[in-house]
């Protein structure tokens, strides 16, 4: 059986391209299973999963949970705010304990870059990162791009426009890193305060026109502002972002040619996209969070093969 090359899913960047077709071809099958009557197959009866979550988060938590209970997997969940975290306890004495309970897979949201990449070091079960600061959301760029590949078919030679706050942005990199490894081109669009220095050294072009952008692409994928990651103002006013960088209908039926609108949500409707768009034609915001739950089946039955 063909297998990943990781043992954790930290990051994109830790994984290459065979192991991207390998969770889509997985997912494939278990896209076809979640649409059928019965939704669950008997695959991880034996593994215990913890999803433990230092950060709020609405669609990731549910997918996680619901992915691993259509695996049959047995599902604890753990919420900072509810823990003896705030007692003082360490992250690695909070995950130890965790894990002596004989749970085999950590699936982890945390504020911290490197959170997940620093307890793999430290830990014996595998970890899955569900999104570490402004660092990496590898689940989240997986299920991008294979939302794209379902709606245009492919991803190679797919132009990609990633608009708004790119700087702040977990779900900016890895898209750049999955969409680069599978060969399609990327483009970063908004303020000039928002977009990290040197961005182009990931293969990605800058655009600062929105228009420009629009007309360019085959996708946008829209990001919100950060507001939690922003310690300063980047911008005068969200008024004016969103006469920048903001799309509407309007601006979205005036392009050359008819594009997809991604967002991985939570969105702030009437900022970086109005109503009207994100519950247009285009959007296929909702077909992202469907298959967000084929993706993490993936992804966990995957590495679960790799701890047997
Ligand atoms: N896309 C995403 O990570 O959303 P949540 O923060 O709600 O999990």
């Amino acid at each position: 059986m063909a297998e990943l090359s990781v043992k954790h899913l930290l990051g994109i960047k830790y994984l290459n391209e065979s192991d991207i077709q390998l969770i889509f071809e997985t997912a494939d099958h278990f896209k076809e299973v979640i649409n059928r009557s019965i939704k669950k197959v008997p695959s991880l009866r034996d593994i215990t999963i913890a999803n433990i979550f230092f950060e709020n988060s609405t669609r990731t938590k549910l997918s996680f949970e619901l992915a691993e209970k259509r695996l049959s997997a047995d599902v604890i969940n753990f919420s900072a705010g509810q823990s003896s975290v705030k007692k003082g306890e360490t992250l690695i004495d909070t995950v130890n304990n965790i894990l002596s309970m004989k749970v085999d897979m950590v699936v982890m949201r945390h504020p911290n870059p490197g959170a997940g990449i620093f307890l793999s070091k430290y830990v014996n079960a595998s970890i899955v990162n569900a999104g570490d600061g402004a660092h990496e959301h590898p689940t989240q760029a997986l299920l991008d791009s294979y939302s794209i590949r379902e709606k245009l078919g492919s991803v190679p030679g797919k132009n990609v426009v990633i608009v708004g706050d790119i700087l702040h942005s977990r779900v900016a990199l890895s898209n750049i890193f999955a969409l680069k490894l599978q060969g399609a081109n990327v483009k970063v669009c908004g303020p000039k305060t928002l977009l990290p220095k040197h961005i182009e050294s990931l293969g990605v072009e800058v655009e600062t026109d929105l228009r420009k952008a629009l007309n360019w692409c085959d996708v946008a994928n829209m990001l919100r502002i950060q507001n939690e990651r922003l310690d300063i103002s980047y911008f005068p006013t969200t008024r004016e972002y969103t006469q920048q960088f903001g799309v509407s209908k309007k601006l979205l039926d005036s392009l050359d040619k008819e594009i997809v609108i991604m967002h991985p949500g939570p969105i702030n409707r009437g900022v970086e996209i109005t109503s009207d768009v994100a519950d247009s034609k285009q959007s296929i915001i909702l077909n992202q969070v469907e298959n967000g739950v084929a993706i993490r089946m993936a992804v966990i039955y995957l590495l679960a093969s790799k701890i047997k």
